[in-house]
C-alpha cells in the first residue's frame, strides 16, 4: 500500500487475534435467536475459517445458551472457546461449568452506567471487578476483562481500572465502544493511553452505531491493540459490531497483518451465517455483498476486463467470491460482450449493438438486466444461435388499428434472398400481426401458436415488453422463444419469428 511508510514498523503488530462474537453479541442482533444446533454449525464454520477465539455465548441467560456453550466446548475445535459473564459469582460459576477456556468478564465503568444502571460508585465497580477476577482465577479460567462503555468513561478512571484489573491477574483487557460513539482518532488515543499503563494484551470491541466499527477497530490496532472483537456480517446489538470479513481483509491487505484467517472461507461463512440467522447481507456490503465485486459502468468493466486490479482492490477469489459484470445503463459494449462470452454467447458486431441498445434503453427506464434476462435478450437478438443468413428476419411491419375499424397488420419477412409480404385482419393489432406472420411463414413452416405471454419488464407507457411464445410444428416439435421491444406488437412478432427459426433449425438437424 502506497501509504504504508506513514507507520514505523514498531507501531503495528505482526499478528492480531480475532475474537469472534457472532454467537454472543451477534446473537443479540434484534430478530436473531439461535438454537444450540445452529450455534454448533456456526462454530464449526468459524473454526474452519481459522478464527482464534470463539465467544460461544452468555451461559447465565438461558439453559439453551448454557447447553450451546457446553456442546461447542465438547466439539474440541482448534479455536479457544470463551463465554461471557457479568462480574458476579453466579455468572462466573456458570461459565466455569461449561468447560470454556476463557471467561469474558465485564462491568460498566462510565458514570452514565454506574449512576443510571448499576447505581454504584467507581470504587465499587473496581471492587466487584477484582472479586470477579479472584473467583474466575479459582476456576483456572483465562480472563479477558471488559470495561463496559469504556469510550464514555473518564480516561483517568479507565486507566486506573485497567491497571487494577491487570494487577489482580486478568490476562487480557478489552476496550468496548459499547454504544459506537468513538471516532478512529479517539479510539487510537484511548488504546495508546491504556497501552502505556498495562503490559497485558489489549482488545477492542467496536459497535457500528455511527458506521465506524471497522475504522475504530483498525484505529485501535494502530494504537496498540492486538486483539479485535468481530462478528460475521457485522451482526450484533443495534447497528452491529465490526465485521469479521472487513477487519480481516483490511488488516491483511492494507496493513499486512496476519489474523490466521483462511480467506477462501470468508464468502462461504458469510452465506452460512446469513442463512442460519435469517439476516440478509446488504448488496453493497464490503467483501461479501453481491455488489462487492460487480462492475457496471463501461469504463470500469473495460478496465477490469483488461486488468482486474484497475478497479478491484482484491481478487474476489481471494475471499471465495466471484466477479460479476452487470448490464445496466452505464454498461459499455466491452463489458456486455465479456459478460455474454462468459455465458457462452459470441454475438456479431451488429447483434452486440442491438443487445447493448436494449440493455441501455432498459437501464434508462430504471431496470438492471439480470444474467437470465441478458441471456434471453441475447438469444432473441441472435436468433437462438442461427446465423443471420439462415434465419427469417422481419423487414417491415405496418399495423392499422383504432375505433370502428378492423385492425390490420401488413408484414414483410425475408429469408436469404427471398422475401414475402402479406396482410391479415384480427381482433386487435397483436392478433392481426400473429395471423399475418403465421400465414407468411406457412410457405416455409406450418406453425401453431400454443401460448403467448406478454410482460412489461419496465414501468410506464414506454415500458419494455417481453413476449414469450410456445410454438409447435406439424411434426410435434415445440419450442419456447422470446421477443423484446418497446413496441408490444413488435415484441410479439420477434418472438414468433424466433420460435419459427428455432423449429426450422431443429428440423434441419432432425431433433
Ligand atoms: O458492547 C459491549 O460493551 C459488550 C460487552 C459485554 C463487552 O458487548
Ligand atoms: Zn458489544
Amino acid at each position: 500500500m502506497a501509504w504504508r511508510g506513514y507507520f514505523t514498523e514498531s507501531e503495528l503488530p505482526e499478528k492480531v487475534v480475532l475474537f469472534d462474537t457472532t454467537l454472543r453479541d451477534g446473537e443479540q442482533t434484534p430478530g436473531v435467536a439461535l438454537t444450540p444446533e445452529d450455534k454448533l454449525k456456526i462454530a464449526r464454520q468459524l473454526d474452519l475459517l481459522g478464527v482464534q477465539v470463539i465467544e460461544a455465548g452468555f451461559p447465565i441467560t438461558s439453559q439453551g445458551e448454557e447447553e450451546a456453550v457446553r456442546r461447542i466446548v465438547k466439539e474440541g475445535l482448534k479455536a479457544e472457546i470463551a463465554a461471557l459473564a457479568r462480574s458476579s459469582r453466579q455468572d462466573i460459576e456458570k461459565v466455569a461449568s461449561t468447560g470454556a477456556q476463557r471467561i469474558h468478564l465485564f462491568i460498566a465503568t462510565s458514570d452514565i452506567h454506574l449512576k443510571k444502571k448499576l447505581k454504584i460508585s467507581r470504587e465499587e465497580a473496581i471492587k466487584r471487578a477484582l472479586e470477579a477476577i479472584d473467583i474466575a482465577k479459582s476456576y483456572g479460567l483465562k480472563i479477558e476483562f471488559s470495561a463496559e462503555d469504556a469510550t464514555r468513561t473518564n480516561i483517568d478512571f479507565l486507566v486506573e481500572f485497567y491497571k487494577a484489573v491487570e494487577e489482580a491477574g486478568a490476562d487480557i483487557v478489552d476496550i468496548p465502544d459499547t454504544v459506537g460513539v468513538a471516532t478512529p482518532f479517539a479510539m487510537r488515543e484511548i488504546v495508546r493511553r491504556v497501552r502505556k499503563a498495562v503490559r497485558i494484551p489489549i482488545a477492542v470491541h467496536c459497535h457500528n452505531d455511527m458506521g465506524l466499527a471497522v475504522a475504530n477497530t483498525l484505529a485501535g490496532i494502530e494504537g496498540g491493540a492486538t486483539e479485535a472483537h468481530v462478528t460475521v456480517n457485522g451482526l450484533g446489538e443495534r447497528a452491529g459490531n465490526a465485521s469479521l470479513e472487513e477487519v480481516a481483509v483490511a488488516l491483511k491487505v492494507l496493513y499486512g497483518i496476519d489474523t490466521g484467517i483462511v480467506f477462501k472461507e470468508i464468502y462461504n461463512t458469510s452465506r452460512i451465517v446469513s442463512s442460519i440467522t435469517g439476516i440478509t447481507i446488504p448488496v453493497n456490503k464490503p467483501i461479501v455483498g453481491e455488489n462487492a465485486f460487480s462492475h457496471e459502468s463501461g469504463i470500469h468493466t473495460h478496465g477490469v476486463i483488461s486488468s482486474p486490479e484497475t478497479y478491484e482492490p482484491i481478487d474476489p477469489e481471494f475471499v471465495g467470491a466471484k466477479r460479476r459484470l452487470v448490464a445496466g445503463k452505464h454498461a459499455g459494449t466491452h463489458g456486455i460482450y465479456a459478460q455474454l462470452k462468459e455465458m457462452g454467447y459470441t454475438p456479431s458486431e451488429e447483434e452486440l449493438k442491438k443487445i447493448v441498445k436494449i440493455v441501455k434503453e432498459m437501464g434508462d427506464q430504471g431496470k438492471k438486466v439480470t444474467d437470465a434476462e441478458l441471456a434471453s435478450i441475447a438469444e432473441s437478438v441472435m436468433g437462438y444461435g442461427i446465423s443471420e443468413k439462415e434465419r427469417i428476419e422481419l423487414e417491415e411491419l405496418i399495423v392499422v388499428t383504432g375505433l370502428n375499424i378492423t385492425p390490420t397488420a401488413t408484414i414483410k419477412i425475408r429469408w436469404g434472398e427471398q422475401s414475402w409480404r402479406g396482410a391479415e385482419f384480427g381482433v386487435g393489432p397483436i392478433d392481426a400481426s400473429m395471423k399475418a406472420v403465421s400465414r407468411l411463414l406457412g410457405d416455409l413452416i406450418k406453425i401453431k401458436l400454443e401460448s403467448f405471454r406478454l410482460e412489461a419488464i419496465t414501468g410506464g407507457t414506454e415500458a419494455f415488453a417481453e413476449v414469450t411464445v410456445r410454438v409447435s410444428d406439424e411434426e410435434g416439435r415445440s419450442v419456447t422463444a422470446k421477443g423484446f421491444s418497446k413496441d408490444i406488437v413488435l415484441a410479439g412478432v420477434y418472438a414468433i419469428l424466433n420460435g419459427a427459426n428455432r423449429l426450422i433449425q431443429m428440423r434441419r438437424v432432425k431433433c
